[in-house]
């Protein structure tokens, strides 16, 4: 054994998001995954990815990911729904590690739980733009009917924390309309903040309606990606986790809470100089 050799530190998984958001698809990755460690990169600074043009998205999320790389990942995962539409295949391209989106999980459990292939998706309006959701169900199933529908204010709502104002209700049953009209069976939820407004869109939509949350299709499909390429973490390790933004942690902080289902201590500020990301 060459005892000079630095013991090298366990390698972590990177996520990163346009922001806070990517949170929720943390706090689903923690929760299967404890033993893990995480980098989050919250691109603050530029979001949101949501209504920038695809040439936009993929250089940040490029650079994201660029980022990440120097800090010693083993995957990354693109939890931004908008990033994963239009950045997955340059980033696999570029990337010698797996990188894996929140697209193609979110796809394949709605197919696998709509009963009659009814199928409402909704998401900014840069990912129903792009009609990445649409094409990954209908490889999986030719016959699906998919309704898209953009819910732009979905986004600033959760962020200001209206959730529970009766604004959100009447946002939620006008995004909701069309889907209702259209009898769906299944509600893909395809954006991160979604999943707190979860609650109100059981209830318009009524309990028999099937709603995927793509973030906890993405976490478990992970959980089967580390098993396949052999690189989980030991199952009696504890996981550690890093947070960076690249525009003021404080507000990430306090907002981060909500999504993340718990507090976060410590949050570094980068910021993105000629493409590079620094410290
Ligand atoms: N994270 C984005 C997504 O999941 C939503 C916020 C944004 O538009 O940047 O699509």
């Amino acid at each position: 054994m060459n005892m000079s050799a630095k013991p090298l530190l366990p390698a972590s998984i990177g996520v990163f998001d346009s922001g806070v958001g990517g949170l929720t698809v943390l706090h689903q990755l923690q929760k299967r995954l404890p033993q893990e460690n995480f980098v989050y990169l919250g691109d603050t600074a530029r979001l949101p990815y949501g209504d920038k043009s695809g040439d936009t998205i993929i250089r940040y999320s490029l650079e994201n990911a660029a980022f990440l790389m120097e800090k010693n990942v083993k995957m990354i995962v693109v939890a931004c729904n908008t990033a994963s539409s239009y950045a997955l295949e340059p980033l696999q391209q570029a990337l010698g590690v797996p990188v894996i989106g929140v697209i193609e999980p979110g796809a394949e459990q709605a197919v696998r739980v709509s009963e009659h292939g009814r199928i409402g998706v909704l998401g900014t309006k840069a990912t129903i733009n792009s009609g990445a959701y649409q094409k990954a169900i209908l490889r999986r199933n030719s016959r699906a009917n998919v309704f898209q529908v953009a819910c732009p204010l979905f986004v600033p709502l959760v962020e200001e924390r209206y959730t529970e104002h009766p604004a959100a209700r009447l946002i939620v049953q006008e995004y909701l309309k069309p889907l209702k009209a259209q009898h769906v069976d299944t509600v893909l939820l395809g954006c991160t903040h979604y999943p707190l407004l979860k609650d109100l869109i059981i209830e318009e939509m009524g309990l028999g309606v099937e709603i995927v949350d793509s973030g906890a299709s993405c976490a478990e499909k992970i959980k089967i990606v580390l098993k396949e390429w052999n690189l989980q973490a030991a199952n009696d390790a504890i996981g550690s986790h890093s947070y960076f933004v690249s525009d003021d942690p404080l507000k990430f902080q306090a907002i981060g809470q909500q999504f993340l289902g718990m507090a976060i201590d410590k949050v570094e500020l980068i910021s993105f100089f000629s493409g590079k990301a620094t410290r």
